[in-house]
């Protein structure tokens, strides 16, 4: 058996292609290995949504072709970064045997062929390559969480936004492809299910027939048997539909947790943003969801230094994150990605100290809604499941997560990883809380 290393970059799509990619190549005799210097093939799965994500995924490829003077080695590179460069990627670094991108994974049986053959390969193509994936292996990560993608791509075109051109159009998997997958991954013994997509909300609208929805997506899977959590991830404010809410309400089985992205806490930036809401209207949806669930955290993602943001409206993100009590937020600063429209608006780049300065200041408010976030929860009793444990002076301290993202900390003699326990919580920090075993 051959080995293959992966490194895996950016978001939780790539991780989950990583675990397809692995999956297809473990039925063409490559076994995966942790070490990338016993490697016979290296792979690097890669993100574009900032240049310094896209430069590490370069520099990465830079030490590997070194490697390659002195053993024979084969290199390949996916993902975002592929997607967008394609062959150019070849006369960058002429060492690289494989580029593929996110919509050719399952042309990897064919492609890897070529590669043992000598060949130098590059398939991206632009529209999706329509194959019945339930026929591969899944090399899941971890046993406990599983994550199933159920549509790929974005038609949002956000002015700062690299992803639909990295991911293209919008398309969903078939319902009964996700059910089946689901249902494998429990017999497996996973308990969570999380239901990934760049807009999770979008789900069905390229079916057109009004049935497949995340909605009824999310009934269908509540319905199989056995004790596990659904999730889904990430939602467009917008696009959270009172129906979608009343499916979180009666699937007693989906998190009551929401990962809705605001980007920025002012309307005029949020127009230029290409967002197709205002603060008032996210505000809305913010409130809507809170009113209907007693234990719901909401996360978001917020951008600092959107090119002409003046100090004012920067505050409005300040002042958004505390008004709204938003549990915890992704933050970054804005960073200019060819070919969208933002990057060209360069007389109104934020000077990059200036980008630094607002990115800590947004990070500070961030910590402090963290802490405020779970101190609410003190003298709540909530359920988590059991993900680690450490013995320490003869204790069990068990690591857990809530239903809704919380990190909690108890002590227990008898918890086994996978178990669900309900915690009462009594402390709160900033990135977690503390509590004991309700028995
Ligand atoms: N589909 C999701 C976001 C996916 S991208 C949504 O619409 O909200 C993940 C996050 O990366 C975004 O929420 C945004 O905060 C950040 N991001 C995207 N492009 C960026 C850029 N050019 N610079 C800085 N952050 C960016
Ligand atoms: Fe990017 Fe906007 Fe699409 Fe999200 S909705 S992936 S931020 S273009
Ligand atoms: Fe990065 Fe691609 Fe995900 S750009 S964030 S890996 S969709």
């Amino acid at each position: 058996m051959k080995k293959v290393y992966i490194e895996t970059m950016g978001c939780q799509m790539n991780k989950s292609d990583s675990e397809r990619i692995i999956g297809i190549l473990a039925q063409f005799n490559y076994q995966e290995c942790t070490n990338p210097r016993e490697a016979d093939l290296l792979l690097v799965n890669t993100c574009s949504i900032r240049q310094l994500s896209a430069n590490k995924a370069y520099s990465q490829i830079g030490v590997w072709g070194k490697w390659k003077k002195h053993k024979p080695i084969k290199i390949g590179f996916c993902g975002c970064v592929a997607q967008q460069d394609k062959e150019n990627l070849l006369k960058r670094f002429p060492y690289l045997d494989l580029v593929f991108g996110t919509h050719n994974i399952y042309e990897l049986p064919q492609l890897i062929k070529k590669v043992e053959a000598g060949e130098q390969v590059c398939a991206i193509t632009e529209t999706p390559y329509k194959t019945d994936e339930t026929q591969y292996q899944i090399n899941r990560k971890g046993n406990l969480n599983a994550w199933i993608p159920i549509i790929e791509g974005c038609n949002n075109f956000c002015t700062y936004c690299i992803v639909p051109y990295t991911r293209g159009r919008e398309r969903s998997r078939e319902m009964n492809a996700i059910i089946q997958e689901a249902k494998k991954a429990i017999e497996q013994g996973f308990k969570e299910i999380t239901l990934l997509g760049q807009n999770v909300d979008s789900y069905g609208k390229d079916f057109k027939d009004n049935k497949t929805t995340l909605a009824n997506l999310l009934r269908e899977l509540n319905k199989i048997n056995g004790k596990f959590r659904i999730r889904f991830v990430t939602s467009y404010p917008t696009d959270i539909t009172d129906d979608l809410i009343d499916a979180v309400e009666e699937c007693e089985k989906v998190c009551k947790y929401f990962h809705i992205p605001m980007q920025s806490g002012n309307s005029e930036i949020l127009k230029k943003m290409n967002r197709r809401y205002n603060r008032e209207q996210y505000k809305n949806i913010v409130d809507k969801i809170r009113k209907r669930f007693k234990h719901v955290t909401i996360t978001s993602d917020f951008i600092a230094g959107f090119p002409g943001e003046t100090e004012e409206q920067f505050n409005d993100t300040l002042t958004a994150i505390k008004e709204l009590k938003l549990d915890y937020s992704n933050t970054a600063a804005y960073s200019p990605r060819e070919k969208t429209i933002a990057a060209k608006w360069v007389e109104k780049y934020i000077p990059e100290e200036v980008k630094k300065e607002r990115l800590e200041r947004l990070n500070n408010i961030n910590k402090q809604a963290c802490t405020e976030s779970n101190k609410r929860f003190i003298g709540e009793t909530l359920e988590v499941l059991v993900e680690d444990i450490k013995e320490k002076n003869g204790k069990r301290i068990i690591t857990s997560r809530a239903g809704n993202n919380k990190i909690v900390h108890f002590e227990s003699p008898t918890a086994q990883i996978g178990d669900f326990v309900n915690v009462k919580i009594e402390q709160a920090s900033m990135w977690c809380v503390k509590g004991s075993e309700v028995l």
